[in-house]
């Protein structure tokens, strides 16, 4: 079960705690978007069952891989969860494995042109996801991974080995989805992208990558729970005044810290779960990630002596899933000889435990958020953690947790800078301005 060491004072849990009435209540910004509080108890057994009818296929089919196309909330909780489950060698130590991998988060030329050589000789299906159906990055890459797809495969057989999830009735992808006849799920519409990962748009690519997302789902029923109850031991409760407490004291920016590189994508889905959900009005703490020791080598430096305007949430494992001891040299030419017998993670706990202590010495206050294990429980766990607490923070900010207005900026500079029809007069302008 996850544990946390946040000190928080009165006043902010009093706040932290009225901030959730207002999200149970239903009742504040952005109430409209809220069906992911329900989805870990609400989510129906069928769905799941739906989701791994898709995978027997495409494994009857022989197929070796996956492209899963989308961006943001639509591709980060899954990729978080693969990446954490997965065998850091996968491909080759388990070779016989369906694949999945990952597109239309970039709109890199190199990157997609790879991935056409990559699956050139390979039998392939794809998940296309986009809640608006509408998102540039995505579509662009769906076709031309469609177009690979019907090139190589008969019709049929092409539109079998597609599968959409997107909204109930609206957007570009649904309607292109309905004329091709495609098999889709529904992204409902009161869950927003960032809040999505235990929707169809991490269901399926998690179950197709081999993993019990049942599991997952149990371990984010558990955390709802603990993250309803109106008291200050409910830890969302508790992250959501830490965090704001250490704001309005200074601290701008908030590092999310691993020491298991598994955790990494966890971080990038973090960081976008905070940053489109507070940084808006002028207002937001600035969510960071690293990767520990790897990073100690490179931004140590700054986080133990540069601008103390920073804090850091650390996510630490308590059980690794494997044992490595560290072997005895009777030469002990590097000097190792007293790590010997020790295990690995040993060495990584009192690493961790230096660099906190190092780190509080220096300035840089330290929240810990402690799982048991990285599996699908423990990760429904700390994904449905940092939901909530984040709906709660949003609230102490007083912002609207649920929207995202600020990101449509660059897309309508990129679309009149492309010539997109109705554009016309954004085009002029911008093209103006770029003669200055
Ligand atoms: O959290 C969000 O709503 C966004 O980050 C979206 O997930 C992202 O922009 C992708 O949008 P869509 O699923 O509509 O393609």
């Amino acid at each position: 079960m996850l544990k946390t060491n946040f000190q928080v004072s009165e006043e902010y849990l009093r706040r932290a705690l009225s901030s959730l009435e207002a999200l149970e209540g239903r009742n504040g910004k952005g109430n409209e978007f809220l069906g992911w509080l329900d989805l870990p108890e609400a989510t129906p057994s069928f769905l799941i069952d739906e989701c791994e009818q898709v995978a027997s296929l495409w494994r009857e089919m022989g197929v070796q891989v996956v492209v899963v196309i989308g961006i943001g909330g639509s591709y980060l909780g899954a990729k978080a969860s693969i990446e954490a489950l997965r065998h850091a060698f996968e491909e080759d130590v388990n070779p016989g494995k369906m694949r999945v991998v990952f597109a239309g988060h970039n709109l890199s030329e190199e990157y997609h042109a790879e991935l056409l050589d990559f699956i050139e000789d390979k039998n392939v299906a794809c998940v296309v996801i986009s809640k608006s159906g509408t998102t540039t990055e995505p579509a662009v890459a769906f076709r031309l991974v469609k177009e690979h797809i019907e090139k190589k495969y008969p019709a049929q057989e092409a539109c079998r080995r597609i599968v959409a999830v997107t909204d109930a009735a609206s957007g570009a992808l649904k309607s292109l989805s309905t004329q091709k006849g495609y098999k889709t799920f529904v992204i409902p519409g009161d869950v927003g992208g960032r809040f999505s990962v235990l929707t169809p748009v991490g269901l399926l690519p998690i179950i197709l990558a081999g993993y019990d997302i049942r599991e997952m789902m149990k371990g984010a029923c558990d955390m709802a729970r603990r993250c309803r109850e109106k008291n200050y031991d409910n830890p969302a409760v508790r992250y959501a005044a830490a965090r704001n407490e250490l704001y309005a004291s200074g601290k701008k920016i908030e590092i999310l810290v691993n020491f298991n590189p598994k955790l990494q994508y966890v971080g990038e889905w973090w960081k976008q779960l905070y940053g489109e959900s507070e940084g808006k009005d002028g207002k937001g703490i600035f969510p960071a990630a690293v990767n520990f020791t790897t990073d100690l080598h490179s931004m140590g430096q700054y986080i133990q002596g540069g601008e103390r305007i920073l804090f850091e949430t650390v996510v630490s494992v308590k059980h690794p899933k494997r044992e490595l001891v560290i072997g005895h040299d009777a030469q002990n030419l590097d000097e190792l000889n007293f790590l010997a017998g020790k295990h690995l993670d040993e060495c990584n706990k009192m690493a961790e435990l230096g660099t906190r202590l190092a780190h509080i010495d220096g300035g840089v206050p330290n929240l810990q958020v402690e799982m048991d294990t990285i599996d699908e429980y423990n990760l429904g766990e700390l994904f449905f953690f940092f939901e909530k607490a984040c709906g709660i923070s949003g609230y102490m900010l007083d912002v609207n947790p649920f929207d995202q207005p600020d990101v449509e900026t660059y897309k309508k500079n990129m679309f009149a800078l492309l010539d997109k029809p109705k554009y016309e007069e954004a085009s002029k302008a911008i093209r103006l301005r770029l003669k200055d």
